[in-house]
């Protein structure tokens, strides 16, 4: 298949992909999203095919207002008013109990389906234009760091798809925080994202954090799959000042004959990168919004030079720092050295 590129003047364009029961891939505030028609069954087939997605991994669906999702949604218990009030349009997907006409795919046969308001203009203006909540998962190949621009997404999926929305890179780098309301009595976040828990409970008070037990934040997902998600084709070790350090981590990779990539802030960069190493910057030290929207392009990056293993930076655990975190010791299958 052909894939067409779309610029952002043109929605109506892709549109009427989506209307036609094709899809098509658009930016978000978070990462590009490959969306469907969420009412049309044949279409969202589509889109677990095209990134070879587990057939049990649920989609979450995208409205572009509150009422809409109300339309999806079997009851709006308070703390979700809460919650879409304070946080939508933004990085917060709502699981509840579903209702309306949702293709059966979407939700991979669970009675709960993830619900979220997109920050992003280009994403609500094409929900509004095809007139159906689209469901979109991130739009990488499974497995392979979600995309954070359209050359990303083109690199998985071009041939595959039939057309690609042009929006430019996008602004919070990591996917958006799975919180499940459907028992409003135990709020309970499956996938740390760009609202962090501290802004939650802000809002709604204590609510649980799931994502390290059994790898919550991917379910339900098959059994192996966790050790692949987010992993760029070089292995990733997370180097940790409590464990080897730098300088030994670099000498041991490379006296094992290893092309050392490093993914860092400027600081740890200007410190340790020699003629032999191939380094990424996440930004200024300690920057985790710029680390954040670095992540993925920064893994990806390496595909394309010589490097042969990532030695990479953690962060400290609070605020988006915990998304930061989630998504890497995924893509290194929690190795710290
Ligand atoms: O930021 C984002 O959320 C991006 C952009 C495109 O909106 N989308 C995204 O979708 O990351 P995806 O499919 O890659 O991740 C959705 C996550 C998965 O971990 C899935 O298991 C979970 O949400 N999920 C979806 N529906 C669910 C449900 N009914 N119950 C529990 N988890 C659900
Ligand atoms: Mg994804």
């Amino acid at each position: 298949m052909e894939t067409i590129w779309i610029e952002k003047d043109a929605l109506a364009e892709a549109a009427s992909l989506l209307k036609k029961g094709e899809v098509v891939t658009f930016p978000t505030e978070t990462v590009y999203g490959l969306g469907a028609d969420a009412t049309n069954e044949t279409a969202v087939k589509k889109v677990y095919e095209a990134k070879n997605r587990p057939a049990d991994n649920p989609l979450i669906i995208h409205v572009a207002s509150i009422d809409q999702a109300r339309a999806y949604a079997q009851e709006v218990p308070e703390k979700a008013e809460k919650i879409m009030a304070a946080f939508w349009p933004g990085p917060c997907t709502i699981v509840l109990k579903k209702q309306g006409p949702l293709a059966a795919t979407v939700t991979a046969g669970l009675d709960t389906v993830g619900i979220r308001m997109p920050n992003h203009p280009i994403a609500l203006e094409l929900i509004r234009l095809t007139g159906k909540p689209l469901a979109a998962p991130s739009a990488n190949s499974s497995g392979k760091p979600s995309p954070t621009s359209a050359a990303h997404v083109a690199h998985d999926l071009n041939g595959k798809i039939a057309g690609i929305v042009e929006g430019g890179e996008t602004g919070v780098g990591l996917e958006s925080t799975v919180l499940d309301l459907s028992d409003p009595s135990q709020p309970t976040i499956l996938r740390p994202g760009g609202v962090s828990q501290e802004e939650i409970e802000a809002v709604i008070g204590p609510v649980r954090f799931k994502t390290n037990v059994g790898h919550q934040s991917e379910i339900p997902t098959a059994p192996g799959m966790k050790y692949t998600h987010y992993a760029p084709v070089e292995p990733v070790m997370i180097v940790s000042e409590k464990g080897l350090g730098w300088k030994k981590a670099i000498e041991i990779a490379q006296g094992k004959g290893e092309v050392v990539g490093l993914l860092a802030f400027d600081h740890t960069i200007r410190q340790y990168a020699d003629e032999q190493t191939i380094s990424f910057s996440l930004g200024e030290n300690g920057d985790v919004i710029s680390a954040s929207q670095r992540l993925f392009k920064g893994l990806r990056y390496f595909e394309d030079t010589e490097a042969t293993i990532i030695l990479a930076e953690p962060v400290e655990r609070a605020g988006i720092g915990e998304a930061y975190m989630n998504r890497l010791e995924k893509s290194a299958a929690s190795t710290f050295i």
